[in-house]
């Protein structure tokens, strides 16, 4: 018997960027798109697309290079978000619209200021009106986990009627309970029979998001919204990893349900979108973090030598972790067992991105002695998401960190011109830092720095990430550097950043949130 399958929507790429220091340039998002649709996902929501100028165009750009999977984006009820998100989606082969208002008496009263009655109004006007962009709208019922289930049937009435085809229930404020949950879902899918596909988006504040999502699949729910790494506004979202492993792993429970997602791609899109945003998943985390599968005790690593199922219940390679094979390559390797082991960790690249990217390794590889598996992954990320290089760093001297006035000499080439510069900071990162504005002309506030190492050894791969303010009026921008050298990997960082910032310049702008016509 085939089995029913739960649609598997993604919004790593909206709610998961609004995680503090998440935010990603255009190349980065749509490289993490296309590992989505690698993955399997039926839905990516790619983004607000009223949001700002650059969230439009990451979408629109998405939009063209997605094809096996349905590309989403978010508006509010009002008539200019519909717009954008109908023109930034234009292009996809499959296209849907998300739109949203809040049904909680708490959101009505106090945050839109409406009657019940200009709610229903407000929001079956903006699904007919996303209709006449798209035949798949979704609507959801901002903060379903506190509304009134009589007026959500009221609502869902009215936007069913006037074309919506996935009903939303998030649990926006991640309040609820599992039995709570699965009493909502059960009650609105007994509602809605065969007139939309239920969906649940949790919010994990209580630390439920996932178990909430199972709990509504039991239920009767056929959609449901996470994201990798259970990223997301606050404490997160349900994590897509931990959603799926759950149902393949319980098909006792589970037995006539099944999702679309290439399992093995669990783990390399975790890597991806741990490598961009810099959020590395707590070790212990369920399915992808560092101590999932490390079996610490004697007693355990026994039982595990005799028979692996006596303390495993997933394998590491149905996630796409190969914990056999994770000393690569070295100096020595050339370019066919580099493109050949890319290709073992899922990379495909055309040709240019190819070759720089085997430059970088055969440099790396010059002063590291065994480059892993994550080693590359972070090198080739790096080198796949780079927004184009306005500045390139070409060299850095530091100068008497110890007699307390650290200085640096930074060289900075930009249009083939070379331009140095020195200055003294408070710490050898901000001499650094300082430097690079003074050549730049621009002027960046540090607002978050992060060192982290990639694999293990004294000369492991540093990754630094950096979030840095260029501009009060405007979002703080990510950037991020790689090197065994942290000083070299910081000064990378910070020129990654200003790159980023310029190459969206003019797109960064957020929209006023109550400027927009209501329809
Ligand atoms: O948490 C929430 O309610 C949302 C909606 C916009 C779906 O993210
Ligand atoms: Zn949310």
């Amino acid at each position: 018997m085939s089995k029913e399958i739960i649609k598997i929507f993604d919004t790593t790429l909206r709610d998961g960027e609004q995680s503090p220091g998440a935010s990603m340039n255009t190349e980065e998002k749509i490289q993490i798109a296309i590992q989505l649709e690698k993955l399997g996902v039926d839905i990516i929501e790619a983004g607000f697309a009223a949001a700002s100028p650059g969230d439009f165009d990451a979408i629109s750009k998405i939009a063209q290079r997605i094809t096996k999977s349905t590309v989403c984006s978010l508006a509010r009820a009002v008539e200019a978000d519909i717009k954008a998100a109908g023109d930034a989606i234009a292009v996809a082969k499959m296209k849907r619209i998300h739109t949203f208002i809040a049904t909680s008496a708490i959101h009505m009263e106090h945050k839109l200021k409406m009657k019940p009655e200009e709610v229903i109004k407000r929001a079956a006007n903006a699904v007919a009106y996303a209709r006449t962009f798209v035949e798949d709208v979704e609507f959801s019922c901002e903060d379903a986990g506190r509304s009134d289930i009589g007026f959500m049937k009221e609502i869902c009435d009215a936007v069913i009627e006037a074309g919506a085809t996935t009903i939303n229930l998030p649990d926006t404020v991640g309040f609820r309970l599992p039995s709570e949950i699965g009493a909502m879902v059960r009650e609105m899918s007994e509602y809605t029979k065969g007139r939309a596909i239920i969906s649940v988006h949790n919010h994990n504040d209580l630390g439920l998001g996932v178990a909430n999502s199972l709990e509504a699949v039991i239920n009767g729910a056929r959609q449901i919204e996470c994201t990798i790494n259970g990223l997301g506004e606050r404490a997160g979202n349900a994590a897509l990893e931990e959603i799926v492993m759950a149902i393949r792993t319980r098909q006792d429970i589970f037995n006539n349900i099944d999702t679309n997602i290439d399992t093995k791609e669990i783990y390399p899109s975790s890597r991806l979108i741990a490598n961009i945003t810099g959020i590395e998943p707590q070790p212990n985390k369920a399915i992808v973090g560092k101590n999932a599968f490390a079996h610490e005790s004697g007693i355990h690593q026994d039982g595990m030598l005799k028979n692996r199922k006596t303390y495993e219940i997933i394998s590491p390679e149905d996630i796409g972790l190969d914990l056999s094979d994770t000393l690569v390559l070295g100096k020595h390797s050339g370019r066919a067992a580099f493109k050949d082991k890319l290709a073992k960790l899922g990379f495909t690249l055309d040709d240019e991105a190819l070759n720089s990217s085997f430059e970088r390794f055969k440099v790396l590889a010059d002063k590291k002695k065994d480059i892993y598996d994550d080693d590359l992954r972070a090198l080739v990320t790096n080198e796949m998401t780079k927004a184009t290089q306005i500045f390139e760093l070409v060299s850095l001297q530091l100068m008497d960190c110890s007699s307390g006035v650290p200085s640096a000499a930074v060289s900075i080439r930009k249009d083939n011109q070379e331009m140095i510069d020195a200055s003294i900071g408070g710490g050898t990162i901000d001499a650094i830092f300082k430097t690079i504005d003074r050549i730049s002309g621009y002027e960046g506030k540090l607002m978050d720095y992060k060192v982290t190492s990639v694999s293990k050894g004294k000369d492991a791969l540093a990754n630094v990430t950096v979030k840095v303010e260029f501009n009060e009026d405007e979002p703080a921008i990510i950037g991020h550097g790689l090197h065994i050298d942290t000083m070299l990997a910081s000064a990378r960082a910070y020129i990654s950043a200003l790159n980023s910032y310029l190459s969206m310049q003019g797109m960064l702008k957020k929209r006023n949130p109550d400027s927009s016509k209501t329809v």
